[in-house]
């Protein structure tokens, strides 16, 4: 038999299955990645389950509602782990991943095991490889099954800055030091802030604005920078711990412990301290700017500092995140990436991206 004969005597191709995803988090970023599937870019990725954190869908009709957020906040089934998995398995696809677009640090504690159960994670959510360095081991460890952890979306709102360290690192480069405005939030107060106006005026319209979380608390504490920072750090081969971090947040003691609309009526509390740090950065020709920096040696510290206009950081805008690295090979001059650092179109790109990254 020819070889013509024999091509055309083959069974015609089966079609892609699909990749099947279930998503955890229907807020912000959540909703934008709904969004997205929703669009051609999508292919062939099918959600066959999804959840907020009461509630959960998995009855292909109702996911594919357009109000489907709307819908999940007061129906659906009581949310359970096992029976999204259970929903991954039923789909028949070979590629099956959880999407996890919250901020959960117990279902973040749940990645290790899924991924060693085979689902691939793809996530927006720094709990686990951000949180403490016994769960970035875990993580390490289950990856050894075959699994993939996509973790674009964790620093600069999908940014290209993980997998260029990952990619430096394989040709046999080292990251030597890092530094960078991690923060869209701290990023915008900062860029703006000239001693012009009092710095809670600045915060308040920041918040209105939707650029700081709603307790901005959650960004003025540094913490969440921190988490960006160990998780740069790890993936660059410093295994530190959360509490080799130094982090020099900007609410003062006193306004730590209060309800949030009780911090909201203090912010002029900030204003002194700020205003007298401004007036003395600029007495000598600097600024100040939020900032995250590893050395070579692993010491990794976040805070305000204040820097000369010449500094790359010093010419930021809006919400820009800015990442220098400076490596074996890039020690010259460090290789900057700068952009948009957070926004949930940005962010639910990254998770999409990492999803595609897998079919
Ligand atoms: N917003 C951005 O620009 C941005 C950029 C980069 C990264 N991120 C990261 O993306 C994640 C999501 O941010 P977001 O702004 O979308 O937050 P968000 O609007 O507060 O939404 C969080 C979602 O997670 C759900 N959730 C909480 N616990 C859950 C659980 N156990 N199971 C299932 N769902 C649960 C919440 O449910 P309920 O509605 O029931 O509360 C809510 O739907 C965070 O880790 C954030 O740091 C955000």
């Amino acid at each position: 038999m020819s070889a013509v004969l024999a091509t055309a005597a083959a069974p015609a191709a089966q079609p892609r299955m699909a990749t099947a995803v279930a998503l955890l988090g229907t807020g912000v970023v959540g909703g934008a990645f709904l969004k997205l599937l929703n669009t051609p870019a999508a292919g062939s990725v099918q959600l066959v389950a999804a959840a907020n954190s009461r509630r959960q869908e998995t009855d292909p009709a109702r996911l594919a509602a357009r109000n489907l957020r709307e819908q999940l906040r007061d129906s659906g089934e009581a949310r359970n782990d096992a029976t999204l998995l259970a929903a991954l398995d039923a789909s028949g696809a070979t590629t099956k991943v959880v999407v996890d677009a919250t901020a959960s640090a117990a279902l973040a504690t749940h990645h290790a095991e899924w991924l060693a159960h085979g689902y691939h994670v793809v996530t927006a959510n720094k709990a686990l490889a951000g949180g403490e360095l016994a769960g970035w081991r875990a993580l390490q460890a289950a990856l050894a099954h075959g699994a993939v952890y996509g973790d674009t979306a964790t620093v600069g709102a999908g940014l290209p800055v993980l997998s260029t360290l990952r990619r430096l690192r394989r040709c046999g480069d080292a990251l030597l030091t890092l530094e960078g405005v991690f923060s869209g939030s701290l990023s915008y107060l900062f860029n703006g802030y000239d001693g012009s106006r009092p710095f809670s005026a600045l915060l308040r319209e920041a918040r209105e604005l939707g650029y700081t979380e709603p307790d901005p608390r959650a960004d003025l504490s540094g913490d969440d920078v921190a988490r960006k920072l160990l998780i740069l750090a790890r993936n660059a081969g410093f295994a530190l711990g959360t509490d080799e971090v130094q982090v020099e947040g900007l609410v003062p003691e006193a306004l730590r412990a209060l309800a949030t609309d009780a911090f909201l009526a203090r912010l002029e509390e900030l204003d002194a301290p700020l205003a007298a740090r401004h007036a003395e950065a600029a007495s000598r020709g600097c600024v100040l700017r939020f900032l995250a920096r590893l050395n070579q040696r692993g010491h990794a510290r976040v805070g305000l500092v204040e820097v000369p206009l010449t500094h790359p950081a010093a010419r930021l805008y809006g919400t820009d995140n800015q990442f220098a690295l400076t490596t074996t090979r890039y020690h010259t001059q460090p290789l900057v990436i700068q952009g948009p650092g957070a926004g949930p179109e940005v962010t639910a790109q990254a998770l999409l991206g990492d999803v595609l990254a897998l079919g």
